[in-house]
């Protein structure tokens, strides 16, 4: 008897923390390669992690050895965690895999994935600001929407969690977990919001795996292409935070990204807005949200210039937890048409704010004792209107994008806020 439990005891301890947690999926840049990050509490030493996978579940036929990372949660207890990454390689686009993670210590469950097949249409679900307690019926209703096979990716961005490093790294194991449902099925892409900025932003550099073309390979601005798209993905928390030599460093990489961008469509998203009818605090004016938009001689390159020169098709933030559509703006002129619900040849980016996937049915779990700020919801009282804005929303969910080919692109507004995933606001691009 005492045996008995002695040895369960053993393997409980042993088997939780040498188990798989936290798999997610994401885009290399490459089009037959896709990605998997996954994580341990403990080491796992003389071991390699590996993805096996393959056509069908009995049939794991290929493995890619995976590269370990040991790294600190640099909050008070200075928590160690070990996140694994693998790259799967010569994958036919269309193609269905199966795959599972992790090591002779412990295997994951048996997940799977369609590899991209950019010939066809994209479609890609788009938000910033999830929580995982408030946001758990955006989340939920995520899952479901990629059960139903709905999008291709999923991109957040910044402010995930609420936050990544809170209680030593566990709400963002929390997070992680709860959203694996989605994120271990279709690529999740990520890049930092302002509450990622703790510790160098080490949750966003160690947690995740994004196109390495950056200049740094920290998963803090990078770009990709996909179909007739680019996207690129920017650090505006480097104009926060004054941070003038990556700021600049971001910049020139920039500039070389886009000069280099032969796609059709180009797609820019960074976590704080430059335009909004927020009425908190001063809209979307506060210092640092200018900064970025505006720069500052030989220290901060602003970046709407720049954008907007390279004729950047569509520009998507959060940071202010509401959703707002606006016309193409250049240098806070709006140009307006007839039809606010398509566009034809825009002569400015137009601009999407889509920070409000937080949740109103709002549970906190009992081992939270306090709220950060920040989590709060706006509804259309919220807004006083601005001369650029197309539609402001009070409901909580997500944009999806669904890019059909070279001259058209919609963009729609999915409600969480019920469960019948309502689309409320239907917006068509076009160019020739
Ligand atoms: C692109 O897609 C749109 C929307 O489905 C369609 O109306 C249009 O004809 C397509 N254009 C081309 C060039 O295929």
């Amino acid at each position: 008897m005492i045996l008995r439990l002695f040895f369960s005891f053993l393997c409980l301890g042993a088997a939780s923390a040498k188990q798989v947690e936290q798999v997610h999926l994401s885009l290399s840049g490459n089009q037959d390669e896709m990605v998997v990050t996954w994580l341990t509490q403990d080491p796992l030493p003389n071991v390699i992690p590996f993805v096996s996978f393959g056509l069908t579940q009995n049939g794991l036929t290929f493995t890619a050895k995976g590269v370990t990372t040991g790294w600190a949660d640099q909050g008070k207890h200075g928590v160690m965690r070990y996140t694994h990454r693998a790259t799967m390689q010569k994958l036919t686009p269309g193609q269905v895999y199966y795959y599972q993670v992790g090591s002779s210590a412990a295997m994951s469950d048996i997940f799977h994935f369609r590899q991209p097949d950019q010939s066809q249409p994209l479609r890609a679900a788009i938000f910033g600001d999830l929580s995982i307690y408030k946001g758990q019926q955006s989340i939920d209703q995520l899952i479901a929407a990629r059960k139903e096979n709905q999008f291709d990716i999923i991109i957040h961005i910044g402010d995930l969690a609420y936050d990544l490093h809170d209680q030593s790294g566990s709400t963002g194991d929390d997070y992680m977990n709860a959203i694996e449902p989605f994120a271990a099925y279709v690529p999740y892409m990520v890049f930092a919001g302002n509450h990622e900025v703790d510790s160098k932003f080490n949750h966003i550099v160690n947690r995740f795996t994004m196109p390495k073309n950056g200049v740094y390979d920290n998963n803090l601005f990078w770009s990709f292409d996909y179909g007739f798209v680019h996207f690129i993905a920017l650090n505006s928390e480097y104009y926060a935070e004054e941070m003038s030599k990556e700021t600049k460093e971001q910049y020139n990489w920039l500039e070389q990204d886009l000069a280099q961008n032969s796609k059709k469509w180009t797609i820019v998203m960074f976590h704080r807005p430059w335009y909004c009818s927020s009425k908190k605090k001063k809209g979307c004016h506060d210092d640092q949200d200018v900064l970025s938009r505006e720069g500052v001689k030989n220290e901060f390159p602003g970046l709407e210039e720049l954008l907007n020169q390279h004729k950047v098709d569509l520009i998507l933030y959060g940071h202010k937890h509401t959703y707002e559509r606006m016309w193409p703006i250049f240098d806070t002129k709006a140009f307006k048409s007839a039809d606010p619900g398509y566009i034809k040849n825009a002569p400015a980016p137009v601009y999407i704010l889509t920070g409000g996937v937080v949740s109103k049915l709002f549970k906190p779990p009992i081992k939270m004792t306090f709220l950060q700020g920040c989590h709060s919801h706006e509804d259309p009282s919220d807004h006083i209107m601005q001369d650029f804005s197309v539609k402001a929303l009070g409901e909580y969910g997500y944009t999806f994008l669904t890019v059909y080919n070279s001259t058209h692109l919609t963009t729609d507004f999915v409600d969480t806020s019920d469960t019948n995933g309502k689309f409320l606001d239907p917006f068509v691009l076009e160019k020739d």
